[in-house]
């Protein structure tokens, strides 16, 4: 079959993969602890449940406007005003099918060929597959165990040129727990505003966090107006197989992202908007006890994988992955991550699934189970002791 020549530009994300591949060792027997899939073990909080069942009940099973019914998009827009202490208004949110899609529809309708956008790297894999799938070139920014995984500043500033259309930030990060800092923020945005340069801020993980304050770099003076805020539903209210996220952009942004997803779904679900106006209306009890259980699991993952010969683990600030550095044991990342499904019984990722940067590290998310993970280190640590 003929395909068009763009597809060869897209990538992937690898966890669904080994996912694949830790199920199939299951199915021959296997026992598999995964620590591969970045999603909450827990159940979605059951007054979100419930709300969505009487959506259903009451009929909310029709088409509804694209970019996301009013009574949402009310609701979200007031709650980014007061969480990030900016005036967000309905026109200029947009909800979608889980957070991922705002990459899509917002990268490609900023960028295309002859730009360049600068991603993080290591960083969550969308990010790159979508700019090269825009036509753009896609231009990485190292973020460094040295640095607490942040990024280095004049090398961020070297990276910028006439071309530069884009920068994403994702903080709290996938894959490295790292938190930007607001001088970091601060430097992002001057860079932004001296070049006219959009930002895409994802911050899906900024109510998983482990000390101090979300801060959004729409925030920062001169910012709302050229940043693309993504948040959602999926790892706050633990609502992954809902896929209900949103975007928050300049209205004039809104609009033309709106129009994309007019083509690609025509709207989201109505019941799952329901369910979202009560997980943001409702108790937040549900998420705060989650932060508490993913904060206990960080410091057992941390210090287990610290008492391995070989890793080295920071403690992450926020998210719920950790990504030791392993290049002490002499394997590359994917021959370790494929030893550790293969001989430990340990579904991890390979850091440099991540972006070449990753390479020398693992991600592992310690959203499972005590008792897993403990499960999970001991095995490594004997797996790691016959190499
Ligand atoms: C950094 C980051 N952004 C966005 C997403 C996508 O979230 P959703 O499942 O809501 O599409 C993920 C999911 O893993 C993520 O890690």
């Amino acid at each position: 079959m003929r395909l068009a020549t763009r597809m060869s530009r897209l990538g992937t994300e690898t966890a669904f993969e080994v996912l694949a591949r830790a199920r199939a060792l299951e199915a021959q027997g296997r026992e598999i602890v995964h620590l591969e899939i970045g999603e909450p073990d827990f159940d979605t909080p059951a007054n979100i449940v419930d709300a969505g069942v009487r959506a259903l009940r009451n009929g909310k099973t029709h088409y509804s406007p694209s970019a996301g019914s009013p009574e949402l998009r009310k609701v979200i827009a007031d709650y980014i005003s007061e969480t990030r202490r900016i005036n967000a208004t309905p026109d200029q949110v947009v909800a979608v099918p889980g957070g991922k899609p705002i990459m899509f529809y917002t990268i490609l309708t900023l960028c295309e060929e002859g730009d360049e956008a600068i991603y993080p790297n290591p960083g969550y894999p969308i990010y790159e597959s979508m700019i090269n799938f825009s036509g753009a070139k896609a231009v990485p920014y190292r973020l460094s165990m040295e640095k607490d995984f942040s990024f280095d500043v004049d090398e961020m500033c070297s990276l910028v040129t006439p071309k530069t259309r884009l920068i994403v930030i994702n903080s709290p990060a996938n894959p490295t727990g790292g938190v930007l800092s607001k001088s970091d923020l601060e430097t992002i945005a001057e860079i932004a505003i001296e070049n006219d340069i959009m930002v895409l801020s994802d911050e899906i993980y900024s109510r998983i966090l482990y000390e101090g304050e979300h801060i959004s770099i729409a925030s920062l003076p001169g910012m709302p107006e050229r940043t693309i805020l993504l948040d959602g539903f999926s790892k706050t209210y633990a609502m992954t197989g809902w896929r209900l996220g949103y975007g928050v952009m300049p209205a004039e942004l809104a609009t033309q992202v709106t129009r994309l997803q007019t083509n690609a779904v025509s709207c989201n679900a109505a019941f799952t908007m329901e369910a979202g106006i009560e997980a943001l209306m409702g108790s937040q009890d549900g998420p705060a006890k989650m932060v508490e259980e993913f904060r206990k699991r960080r410091d057992i993952i941390v210090d287990g994988l610290n008492d391995i010969p070989g890793f080295k683990c920071l403690k992450p600030k926020g998210a719920f992955y950790v990504f030791p550095n392993i290049a002490g044991t002499g394997l590359t990342s994917k021959k370790m991550a494929d030893y550790l499904l293969t001989e430990a019984g340990v579904a991890v990722l390979s850091g440099a699934s991540f972006g070449e940067y990753g390479e020398g590290f693992l991600r592992m998310s310690y959203a499972n189970s005590v008792p897993n993970l403990e499960k999970a280190l001991k095995w490594t640590k004997a797996a790691v002791a016959k190499l």
